[in-house]
């Protein structure tokens, strides 16, 4: 098992990549704490996990709030000892309005998808600290590498500060044996938010713009973070990883 005795917390695990990721690491001998705002599907997420033999709790979280996230350390690091890898997953989409200029999805877009990461970050530090190291894998997009016709500006720009603040992260707590990393997913499942590109039409759109011609599957997000979380990815910090079938090859 390539997660045997690891303590990780998924952000936005009920659902999604969060979702397949928490399964996968729990079926790989991590401990998950599946953190999420919805209730019912994530408590699913952690049955499903106990029923494949592996463990895991649930609690809730809203990744905007600091003092929550305070709450998710603490009480992962009561439960099973310690903490060794973060997931920063949870997101909101930034095709949730058609109005590009839309000053109010900019506001909940920076919060959720860029403060939530830091917060997150924030939170997990002292105890990956404590613990002698650790593993944080920031979920960006194939949208903070570039600018796209159909996504909220605050979408990239977020996901673009996500993907500069994991070499932040890499750089400042590499002394502590922290390592960070950013995933970037493209053309994926559409997000529970999704708007445009839930759109059948523009999804057809976006696929002339992927090599490998055809949507990515959540497992094979999964699978990325599953390598950079693990020791695997030991000497691997500051890096980001594409998992978009080419479409940044374009
Ligand atoms: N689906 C895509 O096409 C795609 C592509 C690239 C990147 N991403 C990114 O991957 C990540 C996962 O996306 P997904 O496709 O699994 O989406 P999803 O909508 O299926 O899952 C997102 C999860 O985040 C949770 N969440 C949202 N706001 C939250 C908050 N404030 N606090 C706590 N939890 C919150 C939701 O409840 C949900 O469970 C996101 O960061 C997203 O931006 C998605």
């Amino acid at each position: 098992m390539r997660l045997m005795d690891k303590v990780a917390i998924v952000s936005g695990a009920a659902s999604g990549m969060g979702a397949a990721t928490a399964r996968r690491f729990g079926r790989e001998g991590a401990k998950v704490v599946v953190a999420d705002m919805l209730q019912d599907e994530g408590r699913a997420v952690v049955a499903s996990i106990e029923a494949a033999g592996g463990t895991a709790m649930f609690m809730a979280l809203d990744v905007t709030d600091e003092a929550g996230w305070k709450d998710v350390v603490r009480a992962t690091v009561a439960a099973f000892g310690k903490l060794d890898i973060l997931v920063n997953n949870a997101g909101i989409s930034g095709s949730a309005t058609n109005d590009l200029l839309d000053s109010g999805l900019w506001d909940r877009v920076m919060a959720v998808n860029g403060t939530g990461v830091f917060l997150g970050t924030a939170a997990a530090v002292p105890a990956m600290q404590r613990n002698g190291g650790g593993s944080i894998v920031n979920l960006s997009s194939i949208s903070g590498v570039v600018g796209q016709s159909f996504v909220h500006m605050s979408y990239n720009a977020a996901k673009g500060a996500v993907r500069i603040m994991t070499k932040s992260t890499a750089v400042q707590f590499g002394k502590d044996r922290i390592r960070c990393n950013s995933v970037h997913p493209g053309l994926m499942p559409p997000m529970r938010t999704s708007g445009a590109t839930a759109d059948p039409v523009v999804r057809a759109k976006m696929l002339k713009s992927v090599p490998l011609g055809r949507t990515g599957e959540v497992d094979e997000v999964a699978n990325a973070i599953l390598f950079l979380a693990s020791d695997e990815a030991s000497y691997v910090t500051g890096a980001e990883l594409y998992v978009d079938g080419g479409y940044l090859a374009m």
